[in-house]
């Protein structure tokens, strides 16, 4: 859409203050001819909710002010704007805003708003319309809860017909949680290829009122895009590998990084996954002994190359250096992908993995699967299904006690 097509006469810079309780306060000064449709670029997604935070996500067309209306009734009643050095964000089209100081296990409803600068001069804003979103709601996560059920999906390879089918599969099952495992986004190359995925993929899952986990595979690491494509999400800590809980369930997810050595003259010189491998080990190590690690119900492990299960001519460094811990920690189940087979290994001893390997399908719809995880007090169930709903595997591990 061209910037003018949706363009509506502009307000005072009186209208849009930069406090947060003035905010809210400007949505009452915006008449209903100067909001507009179409402005939303990639629709809200939900990052990071934690029990007492959560970062919502989207993009606009055009440059703009923007923030969210939030609060625990419909009627919302507060505001809140992303501030960086005394600065109130604006005249971007990444939109990253956390609200903090929730309670665990609450329900709340938000509402996200940009505004359109047409003009950004030294003491002099213009002011283009307002879009809003409806009114959307999320649910903190609670460590006493005793239930999560989580969706993955892996290696869609941008294939939306095979995401689509897939999603047809979720239908009936209540998720808390979407995860995204790798080379979902297939070699990202600029937004106008990555905005369009991320924004179906979130709507498809329901992202504006469920949180999405985007993972890297060693494709999301390969396009001229790709050193971008981590600031589509927001992680806790920041980083690509990370731990959190939900509920029953401790997880530790990690970045393989590429599928060949450094050296390899594929990448020109211009990766280190050596040495993020070893920082990731030595964070492996102190991750295990945390009373939360240790006190979680269901401990769960998930990167996208399978370090078991793999082809043994495969380059697997990760093998040597993770594995010793991996088998140590008492993982009770890991998530994969990768191989574009889907298949669930049991556990094993004699030097490889004592704990089950799920590994995800590929992109097509013969090959293309989706997980289904469902854990309660008692037991962890893994559901591997087809494109067409067939039931391929399925595996159960029991609660810890
Ligand atoms: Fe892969």
């Amino acid at each position: 859409m061209k910037k003018r097509e949706f363009l509506v006469s502009s307000v005072g810079i009186g209208a849009v203050l930069p406090a947060i309780s003035a905010v809210a306060a400007s949505e009452k000064a915006v008449s209903a001819d100067e909001e507009i449709k179409g402005l939303f670029r990639v629709n809200p997604y939900l990052q990071n909710v934690s029990e007492t935070e959560v970062t919502v996500m989207w993009m606009t067309r055009t440059t703009c002010f923007s923030w969210v209306e939030w609060g625990e009734t419909k009627e919302l009643g507060n505001a809140t704007q992303s501030i960086v050095d005394g600065q109130v964000t604006a005249n971007n089209t990444l939109n990253k805003i956390t609200i903090s100081g929730l309670e665990p296990g609450t329900s709340y409803f938000y509402r996200i708003y940009s505004r359109e600068i047409i003009e950004y001069n030294p003491y002099k804003v213009k002011w283009g319309a307002t879009e809003k979103s409806a009114v959307l709601s999320f649910t903190t996560p609670h460590v006493k809860s005793d239930s999560l059920n989580c969706i993955f999906f892996n290696d869609i390879h941008d294939r939306l017909q095979t995401f689509n089918a897939l999603l047809d599969q979720v239908k009936g099952f209540d998720h808390d949680l979407s995860i995204f495992n790798g080379d979902c986004f297939n070699d990202p190359r600029s937004e106008e290829h990555v905005y369009p995925l991320l924004d179906a993929y979130g709507q498809g899952v329901r992202a504006a009122e469920r949180p999405v986990i985007y993972l890297r595979g060693n494709h999301e690491i390969r396009g001229s895009y790709s050193r971008q494509w981590p600031s589509v999400g927001s992680n806790p800590g920041g980083k690509q590998y990370f731990a959190m809980r939900r509920g029953p369930i401790q997880f530790i997810f990690m970045d393989c990084g590429e599928d060949k050595p450094d050296s390899h003259q594929a990448y020109s010189g211009l990766n280190d996954f050596e040495g993020f491998h070893r920082e990731q080990a030595g964070w492996l190590e102190k991750e295990i002994e945390k009373p939360e690690f240790k006190n979680a119900k269901y401990r769960v492990l998930v990167h996208h190359i399978p370090i078991y299960g793999l082809n043994e001519k495969k380059y697997n460094p990760w093998k040597s250096l993770w594995g010793p811990a991996m088998n140590r920690a008492g993982f009770d189940i890991s998530f994969h992908g990768h191989t574009h087979r889907a298949v669930i290994h049991p556990p094993m001893t004699a030097g490889e993995h004592n704990f089950p390997v799920i590994i995800g399908g590929g992109p097509t719809m013969d090959n293309g699967t989706l997980t289904l995880l469902q854990a309660d007090a008692t037991e962890l169930t893994v559901k591997l299904v087809g494109t067409d709903g067939r039931c391929i595997a399925t595996h159960t591990v029991p609660a810890r006690t």
